[in-house]
């Protein structure tokens, strides 16, 4: 039994090209950064700053921001390198089915769902937190029992179903429609918190800064763990891959840029917002719009509702786009049944996957809390940045360095030093998310030996095993 085998990096580029199963390149820098911080910012800053705040870090946030924004960063600058010299959809899956195996492609696969999938059903819960705080301004209320999860004493979070399908149908509908109404989404959401930044300064109070950390520093570690849901989602860049005009000269500069404009607006919106408000009174899901209305500006508050209203849809757009392209990939590899991957025969899109896909969210935003999902997020991207930081050693071994498009700076040290500041983050998140964790591995586990390791197209057919080396294919692809 190999369940180490790789896959030849030449076929993963030939498969990205195969007739029927290829996407249309159309995306540029401004596309895919728009992507990136389409992806990235969402309810990290506008639901769980409030709830890490009031119960882990107080004003001390804005460490929690810059510690788990250098783990980003590092892990950022290795997804780079990856997302240029092995430019397929995919993400972590396929760089791990290239570089360290099957299985560990498999398990990697299997832990983007939470990445993507897990943390779409964050981000649709953040936003109905937001439509029900948008309503109440206006004057009405949505009961209690139609917008929680039942472990919150409600029935159905029924607004997060509602978007999520909505979302859903737009992507079958095809990227373009959606990266154009991302784009538009992205200004207003950016407008919106630098709205917030500017009006929130003539508010601040500094009394509010002190103490500065409450709980201490470990508090703050254990909110950076929690607080780096907020930068999930520059990887999402990379899954466009396939549909990347120079995938090589753009795909870092789309994933670097869309990382450093969301870390400086967070440092900034952390520090203002726990400037206007007391931290203990952050313990609430609507916090940014709570902190302009507790300092008298009702309209602010609406405006930012409306503003977090949007950048959580494009947060959904993209992380739902972002699994689907996942699966897409997992798919055509065998991994998961092939017919899957079939494209809508109008719209040119994986209509199967992305259908499957909303589905799933929609039922976990219906029925889950937002801090638990969040969790579970974080410890599947964490254990995916892990890998892929293992990954480009194991890269950086078999092909010449010069032969890289992107190569991390300073290496081995920085994808070292990435892989073992993603394993303290994950350690830092609470045991109860360890043992869920530990559950969904074998879950995983399970589906790959009895299904997945017979039906992989790299066991079907031996010629897309790679070579002892990976050299040749990438002297090959040079020519
Ligand atoms: N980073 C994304 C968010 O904060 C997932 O919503």
């Amino acid at each position: 039994m190999n369940i180490l085998r790789r896959k030849d990096l030449s076929k993963a580029v030939e498969d990205s090209q195969a007739k029927g199963k290829k996407l249309a390149r159309q995306l540029g820098i401004v596309n895919l950064t728009a992507l990136g911080i389409g992806a990235i910012i969402g309810s990290g800053i506008f639901v769980l700053t409030g709830v890490v705040a009031a119960n882990y870090t107080g004003p001390g946030i804005v460490i929690s921001f810059l510690i788990s924004g250098i783990g980003a960063g590092l892990a950022a600058l290795v997804y780079a390198e990856m997302a240029s010299a092995i430019p397929v959809s995919g993400s972590a899956y396929s760089y791990s089915y290239v570089t360290l195996g099957e299985i560990v492609a498999w398990i990697i696969g299997w832990n983007l769902v939470l990445e993507y999938a897990v943390a779409a059903g964050a981000v649709a819960v953040g936003w109905s937190a937001y439509f029900a705080s948008l309503v109440q301004v206006l004057g009405l209320q949505i009961p209690k029992w139609l917008s929680s999860s039942p472990l919150e004493g409600g029935l159905i979070n029924l607004p997060a179903t509602l978007i999520t399908l909505a979302i859903t149908s737009l992507l079958i509908r095809g990227i373009k429609g959606s990266t154009l109404l991302n784009s538009v989404v992205v200004v207003i959401k950016l407008a919106v918190i630098l709205l917030f930044i500017l009006v929130g300064v003539s508010l601040v109070k500094p009394v509010n800064w002190s103490p500065f950390l409450p709980y201490g520093f470990m508090g703050t570690v254990q909110g950076a763990a929690l607080i780096f849901f907020a930068y999930i989602g520059f990887d999402a860049v990379s899954t466009a891959a396939e549909e990347v005009k120079k995938p090589r000269r753009d795909l870092p500069i789309g994933i670097i840029l869309s990382l450093l404009v969301s870390t400086v607006l967070y440092i900034a919106v952390g520090l203002i917002l726990t400037g206007i408000v007391p931290y203990r009174q952050l313990n609430t899901a609507a916090p940014v719009a709570k902190a302009l209305m507790s300092g008298g500006l009702r309209w602010g508050s609406l405006v930012v509702s409306v503003g977090a209203l949007a950048g959580l849809t494009s947060v959904l757009l993209a992380t739902t786009f972002a699994q689907s392209r996942i699966f897409f990939a997992m798919a055509r590899d065998g991994l998961i049944p092939g017919s899957l991957a079939r494209l809508h025969p109008r719209f040119q899109t994986p209509y199967l996957i992305t259908a499957a896909v909303g589905l799933f969210v929609a039922l976990i935003a219906s029925f889950l809390p937002v801090r638990t999902l969040a969790q579970m997020a974080n410890i599947g991207t964490l254990s995916a940045f892990f890998a892929t930081s293992v990954g480009v050693l194991a890269l950086e071994r078999r092909v010449p360095p010069e032969s890289l498009p992107f190569r991390v700076p300073f290496s081995p040290y920085l994808p070292v030093a990435s892989a073992l500041f993603s394993l303290y983050l994950a350690l830092n998140l609470p045991p109860v998310t360890w043992i869920r964790f530990g559950v969904w591995i074998v879950i995983g586990l399970v589906i790959y030996f009895f299904y997945g390791y017979r039906n992989s197209t790299v066991n079907k057919d031996p010629g897309r095993l790679q070579p002892a080396a990976l050299q040749p294919a990438f002297k090959k692809r040079r020519e």
